[in-house]
């Protein structure tokens, strides 16, 4: 998730790029550039935070009033200059910046090698430069062609914004799945990302759609559609303030977050799965690799070790190859016993955390290979790896994580599968009845967020005076009772554990007295029976009982409150009681009032030991 801004009109363009990625750098923030018109097309790029793009224009006079401009979250090629955006064609004739990905890039990219174009970068981009100049060329065509030619051709999703050598007051756009809006007034015209980056300038904005495209004239926005004929827009009128703007409207970086699941987990899984079958063939990590791993050991902190502690689950049962994790700060000084034909699986949202990074070095320096499953493009974790898998999250803001989470347990599963597989522990047919149904998690991810959010909401601000809470469940259930607990208590500052259910009545019981608060967790059918026990025994001394289940498992005669989920197959139900899980722990915490994106005594990434 990257942002992307451009201006065409009257004023100088380079405050107004600039000043718009500033208001987009929760967006991407690992580098950024700009391209400006001036006599001809000027482009600058910096890596790190936009200041340090800001210091190298510091002493430039760019009066340019036509400009395009971005600020980077990388997922193709590491954070540095040559990979940073806008994007050129080998002889400059097509300048572009793009938020988005192309999945069919590689593919693409051998095409146009074959027509003697070269690439400078590491970088998907690149390619959309190039193979719209291919188009412009050979059918020796307008930008509208080449740019409708390009959106049929790749795969993906993208906002592009594009400037052609001869076309010297025009900017061109295009979009699939990635957001773009247009505004207008009276200095000009204007693209974004998001609203934030215009609002100081206009609050009339066009929305585009996908697969249209739109050329921005210095005084009138024209717009096309996939034929290239020219289509009408209504123009809206934006009501926001800024800093509601940044969140979307959402009240807190972690909600919006939260609702951003589906479409994280949707990207997630499709920069993996190509046609009915896994691929992990980017990170190096080949069939044959996998099939030659006899055994996996997870090291993690915080929630990435709770993903580690479902992915056992999943992988054990799968693939029947054993499975042992780890909290990095432990595993880092217990002298852990390694095995040659291990693999170390390192799991990190900032691909920083100094407990992580450490464990991963003590694999490498004991000859174990290593994989890092990792948001944070070219962080140390991702950098110093033999094997790395990406989430797609984008950048993840609210210290508690949610999304990256989300993203992290997909990944996994996608690993247990074809570990599997490699391993001739599954069949095709289960395979591919694996991969449908986790294909589906995205709608019921968005069914949780449509059907139950305001419940929770209700239920949540009954218990903002609860001084503990305990959260039960066996097997997968157990394991995402962990994550549970922790996000009740990092953002709610609200004491409470996480339990095996059967581990309850060998202590942890005596504190259960009426009214307290127990969330049961019981979505695992072949030991539903068992679960359901315990939460007979909590119930019996007073204990109120919250519980998630599927509609297929009858929970209700022991519930004070009972909240459904869609149905799924066994292994994947973490990734649908986890969001019940999220809103819980964040409408509890903002019943008490508590700012859940900054809690207090923590950071989003712990650099330090
Ligand atoms: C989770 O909400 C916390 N922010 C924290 O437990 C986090 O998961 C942990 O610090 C690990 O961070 P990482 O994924 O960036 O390595």
């Amino acid at each position: 998730m990257c942002g992307i801004v451009g201006y065409n009109g009257k004023n100088k363009a380079i405050d107004i790029l600039l000043d718009g990625l500033s208001k987009l750098e929760y967006r991407g923030y690992d580098s950024a550039g700009v391209a400006i018109r001036e006599k001809d097309i000027k482009i600058f790029k910096s890596k790190g935070k936009l200041v340090n793009l800001k210091e190298k224009l510091s002493n430039k006079r760019l009066n340019g009033t036509c400009g395009i401009g971005h600020t980077r979250w990388a997922t193709h090629g590491e954070p540095s200059e040559n990979n940073a955006h806008p994007h050129i064609s080998n002889d400059g004739n097509v300048t572009l910046v793009h938020n988005g990905i192309i999945e069919n890039y590689l593919e693409l990219t051998q095409k146009l090698k074959k027509h003697g174009y070269k690439f400078y970068s590491e970088t998907d981009t690149e390619v959309l430069a190039n193979l719209i100049d291919y188009y412009y060329k050979k059918y020796k065509i307008g930008p509208i062609d080449a740019i409708n030619r390009t959106m049929v051709r790749v795969r993906g999703s993208y906002a592009i914004a594009v400037m052609f050598e001869e076309y010297p007051d025009e900017i061109w756009v295009a979009r699939k799945d990635s957001p773009m809006i247009i505004g207008q007034n009276e200095d000009g015209t204007y693209l974004a990302s998001d609203v934030p980056a215009m609002l100081k300038y206009t609050r009339q904005v066009y929305y585009i759609d996908n697969m249209e495209a739109a050329c921005l004239k210095k005084n009138q926005v024209i717009f096309f559609d996939l034929n290239g004929d020219v289509i009408t827009k209504e123009m809206k009128t934006i009501e926001w303030d800024i800093t509601a703007a940044e969140k979307e409207g959402y009240e807190h970086f972690m909600i919006k977050e939260i609702h951003e699941q589906p479409e994280v987990i949707k990207k997630t899984i499709g920069s993996y799965i190509n046609n009915k079958t896994i691929s992990f063939e980017e990170s190096g990590l080949t069939k044959e690799a996998l099939s030659n791993i006899k055994q996996v050991y997870i090291v993690a902190c915080g929630s990435a070790y709770h993903v580690g502690v479902c992915a056992q689950y999943v992988i054990e049962e799968l693939s029947k190859v054993q499975t042992r994790v780890d909290i990095a700060s432990e595993f880092r000084y217990r002298k852990p016993l390694l095995d040659k034909d291990e693999l170390v699986i390192i799991i990190s949202q900032s691909g920083e955390t100094a407990d992580s990074l450490a464990a991963l070095r003590e694999a490498k320096s004991r000859g174990v290979k290593t994989l890092a499953i990792v948001n944070v493009v070219g962080s140390s974790i991702a950098r110093e790896a033999d094997y790395v898998l990406y989430t797609l999250a984008g950048p993840e803001i609210a210290v508690a994580t949610t999304k990256a989470f989300s993203t992290q347990l997909i990944v996994a599963y996608l690993f247990a599968i074809e570990l599997a597989l490699s391993k001739g522990q599954i069949t095709k047919t289960k395979y591919n009845e694996l991969l449908k149904e986790i294909e589906k998690l995205p709608t019921s991810v968005q069914s949780i967020l449509d059907n139950d959010l305001k419940n929770i909401q209700k239920i949540s601000s009954e218990f903002s005076y609860k001084q503990d809470a305990f959260y039960i469940g066996r097997g997968l259930d157990y394991a995402i009772s962990l994550e549970g607990s922790l996000k009740l208590k990092e953002i709610s500052y609200i004491h409470s554990e996480a339990y095996a259910a059967g581990e309850l009545k060998h202590g942890t019981i005596s504190l259960i007295e009426d009214n307290t608060l127990v969330i049961g967790v019981v979505t695992q059918e072949d030991v539903y029976e068992k679960t359901l026990s315990n939460l007979t025994e909590v119930k019996s001394r007073g204990g109120y009982i919250l519980s998630i289940s599927p509609e297929n498992i009858d929970v209700k005669k022991v519930s004070n409150y009972s909240i459904k989920i869609p149905q799924t197959l066994k292994y994947f139900y973490p990734s649908l009681s986890v969001i019940v899980l999220q809103l819980l722990g964040y409408y509890i915490a903002v019943s008490k009032g508590i700012d859940v994106d900054k809690p207090r005594n923590l950071a989003k990434s712990v650099t330090v030991e």
